[in-house]
């Protein structure tokens, strides 16, 4: 299954910590290539495994979206070495449909985790970069960007997922 579903808002796997992986077996890189593809195909510049109900800790980035394979970045446990600065940019995210909010993030970040070959990588980054670090780790965490938002935002735009989601389901 090369393409996977994206799961939505409200999935049980998008809300919890996701597992570390402790050996890059098939199954492994399968996912990481499934998830390439899906991300590329929705389109997408990142992704996490929570989002095609995996819930290992493992990410995919790719600013260029296909175009430039020297992009394409997949991390195995990704984690922060360091963050520094402020930025305060609109996201939205293929598991919270039809929502694009202002969230502050840092604004570089460092971050190390290991690639498909099991070689230990580090990147640094800012910009949009930076921001897509930090979006899909948050994902690992079982955190949603929406979380970001205020208390009351956050309450009217999940009211209103849970909406528009359970409409979805209907049809
Ligand atoms: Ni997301």
């Amino acid at each position: 299954m090369p393409v996977r579903k994206i799961v939505t808002f409200g999935h049980p796997v998008l809300h919890r910590a996701a597992l570390t992986i402790r050996t890059i077996d098939q199954e492994i890189v399968d996912l990481a290539r499934d998830m390439v593809l899906t991300m590329h195909a929705a389109p997408g510049i990142g992704l996490a495994a929570p989002q095609v109900a995996a819930g290992k800790r493992l990410i995919t980035v790719d600013l260029s979206v296909g175009e430039k394979a020297e992009e394409l970045i997949i991390l195995i446990n990704p984690e922060f070495l360091g963050t520094d600065g402020e930025a305060v940019s609109e996201e939205g995210c293929l598991s919270v449909p039809g929502v694009h909010e202002d969230v502050r993030r840092p604004g570089q970040v460092a971050i190390k985790g290991i690639d498909l070959e099991g070689n230990e990588r580090v990147i640094e980054a800012e910009g949009l970069l930076a921001r897509v670090f930090c979006h899909e780790l948050d994902h690992l965490e079982g955190r949603l960007f929406i979380e970001h938002l205020s208390p009351l935002k956050k309450t009217l735009i999940k009211k209103r997922l849970k909406k528009t989601l359970e409409n979805d389901g209907r049809e």
